[in-house]
């Protein structure tokens, strides 16, 4: 699609989201791992517009500093245009208060800013549709299981568009409609314009709603169009908490339905958690109750077992991953192995054919090609070369109460159970440790260090009571 250089899309997120129950405004509740408005946003961005407004007012500054700090993550390259909307009088004054921007543009599309399950493709439809004659406006409606809540779509008897009519001013016949506003919009910015100054408070709250701008534009004798798309989870608004949950509920299964359509295994898709960008390649096979989050990318072929969680972490082809694992900001590369039950901390490498295994952790530390740290270590801070065994129990003494200090442990050494390192210290290649040392000072190349209390056995101390 071409760049609309008359086109710009206005988003309404000024309401203050009372039915969510919450201190975080609306357009911030997150739906798998992404901001409400993140998801309008990009669905914008996808229609090239010249610009995009958002008309802030319910503790606009959060939500002004939200998108601005991460708009460029959300790959917005429009500019955007925060208004302040004073009173919070409905999405009709909302859009009055945007006027100084629509002014500068012949089209705009207006999106509320609580359907984050809208598609980008079925804006680029409405738009062409809507496009395609000298029109004065275009709803977008849908059929909805359920439509309580939600405006109705009344027509007139030719099967044209009528009017809007809210939930609260419905009468049984209007309630009995299952055609709803899926709060999508395009207008002709001077008909929309004109429309707006003829807008009264209606309905119980005294609002001014945007709806009614539809039915003057077309008493106004400008075609209204209304554009039916299909699934109806597009329209969902999020209003509260249980509809965030639906929303993240409807996403989820579509990031399911696109991995497995890409080959990968979900065991039960209806019960893994994983966020809409992420990757994963062909013939990986993804057990229940697992988080995959945020930029995570993983390879073809790996195994996730139960209960595993990964976030914002790379993970190559062949690696197996198993029950409780936790990664976070990590990087594995190919047929590594983790857990059960293994903690993969920030800034981790594994490098090629690793293990980490039960109950061990690693912190901002690479662990070298084939390298083993098998049963309940602690590596923090440090080096690890390829070929290197680490015994069960041992820990990297990298925090001296102030500073943190590297561990450096060269190719091929072999570390015995229960070390600790004291850092910063050094191993070099081919070195051997003894069990239960504690080890201070540098290993030099192919030697055995040890430091621990030589056993003395005493006899006849022992359990047994001699008298
Ligand atoms: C609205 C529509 C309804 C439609 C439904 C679709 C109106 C009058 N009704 O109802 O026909 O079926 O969306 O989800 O528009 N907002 C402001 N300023 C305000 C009030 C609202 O910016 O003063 C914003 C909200 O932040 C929200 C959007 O407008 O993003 C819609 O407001 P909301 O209160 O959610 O309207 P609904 O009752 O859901
Ligand atoms: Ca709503």
């Amino acid at each position: 699609m071409v760049a609309q250089k008359n086109l710009c899309v206005l988003i309404l997120a000024a309401g203050k989201g009372t039915r969510m129950k919450s201190s975080l405004p609306k357009p911030l509740h997150p739906v798998c791992g992404s901001p409400i408005i993140s998801y309008i946003l990009k669905a914008a961005q996808a229609l090239q517009p010249a610009a995009i407004g958002v008309v802030v007012g319910h503790e606009s500054n959060q939500v002004i500093d939200a998108v601005n700090a991460h708009m460029s993550a959300w790959g917005i390259t429009a500019p955007i245009v925060f208004i302040q909307q004073k009173e919070l009088t409905g999405s009709g004054s909302a859009v009055k208060a945007a006027i100084p921007l629509l002014q500068k543009f012949e089209k705009v599309l207006v999106l509320n800013g609580d359907t984050p399950l809208l598609r980008a493709a079925t804006l680029r439809q409405m738009t062409d549709c809507f496009l395609s004659g000298q029109n004065g406006a275009l709803v977008c409606g849908v059929s909805v299981p359920n439509p309580h809540g939600y405006g109705r779509i009344v027509r007139n008897e030719h099967g044209g568009f009528e009017a809007i009519v809210e939930e609260a001013d419905a009468d049984d016949a209007v309630k009995q409609i299952t055609e709803i506003n899926s709060g999508m919009y395009l207008f002709d910015s001077k008909a929309l314009q004109a429309a707006l100054s003829q807008l009264i408070p209606q309905g119980p709250k005294n609002e001014y709603y945007l709806t009614d701008t539809l039915t003057f534009i077309s008493q106004m004798n400008h075609p209204v169009l209304v554009y039916t798309v299909s699934d109806y989870t597009e329209a969902l608004g999020v209003n509260s908490k249980a509809q965030l949950a639906e929303a993240g509920q409807i996403l989820r299964a579509r990031t399911a339905a696109r991995l497995m359509d890409e080959g990968v295994t979900l065991v039960n898709p209806y019960d893994v958690y994983i966020d809409e960008q992420v990757q994963i390649g062909a013939d990986t096979v993804i057990y229940p109750g697992t988080y995959i989050l945020g930029k995570t990318v993983i390879g073809r072929n790996c195994l996730l077992e139960g209960g595993v969680y990964i976030k914002d972490s790379v993970l190559a082809d062949n690696v197996t991953v198993k029950m409780g694992t936790y990664i976070e900001e990590a990087t594995v590369e190919e047929t590594c192995q983790l857990g059960p039950y293994a903690h993969l901390r920030p800034q981790s490498v594994l490098k090629k054919g690793a293990k980490v295994g039960n109950f061990s952790e690693i912190k901002k530390s690479t662990i070298g090609e084939g390298s083993k740290v098998n049963h309940l270590s602690y590596i923090g801070d440090t080096q690890m070369g390829a070929g290197v065994n680490i015994g069960a129990g041992t820990i990297t003494c990298n925090y001296d109460g102030v500073n943190k200090h590297p561990t450096v442990i060269e190719d091929h050494v072999f570390v015995g159970s229960n070390v600790n390192f004291v850092a910063p210290v050094t191993v070099r290649q081919y070195a051997k440790i003894g069990a239960g040392s504690t080890i201070t000072k540098e290993v030099a190349a192919n030697s055995l260090g040890i430091a621990r209390a030589r056993q003395v056995v005493l006899e006849n101390k022992g359990a047994k009571k001699n008298d």
